[in-house]
């Protein structure tokens, strides 16, 4: 329960066709849906990124730098709980 909230969270979805046909529109909205219920959005620095490249490996998130493909909504809550912690985590 005492978890540092110093560091600002970085997530860049990829917005580019593929990648939000193949998911990102949800899962940019699961990601609001978070920080919003959770009341966590000012750690988080949102953004949006077009295609990089990556298009068969899609949706595609960086978080904190580190690249993930093939995002679905429940690695997506795993990655949310990871680099942006609540105290009560009750979002399913
Ligand atoms: S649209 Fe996301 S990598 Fe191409």
């Amino acid at each position: 329960m005492s978890a540092k909230y110093d560091e600002l969270a970085s997530i860049t979805v990829c917005m580019g066709s593929s990648c939000f046909a193949r998911g990102n529109g949800d899962n940019l909205e699961v990601i609001e849906q978070y920080l919003a219920e959770n009341n966590v959005r000012a750690r988080v620095e949102l953004t949006g990124s077009r295609c990089e490249g990556l298009c068969a490996e899609g949706p595609n998130l960086i978080v904190n730098g580190r690249p993930f493909q093939k995002v679905d909504r429940g690695m997506l809550l795993d990655l949310l709980r990871e680099v942006c912690p609540t105290t009560e985590s009750t979002y399913e």
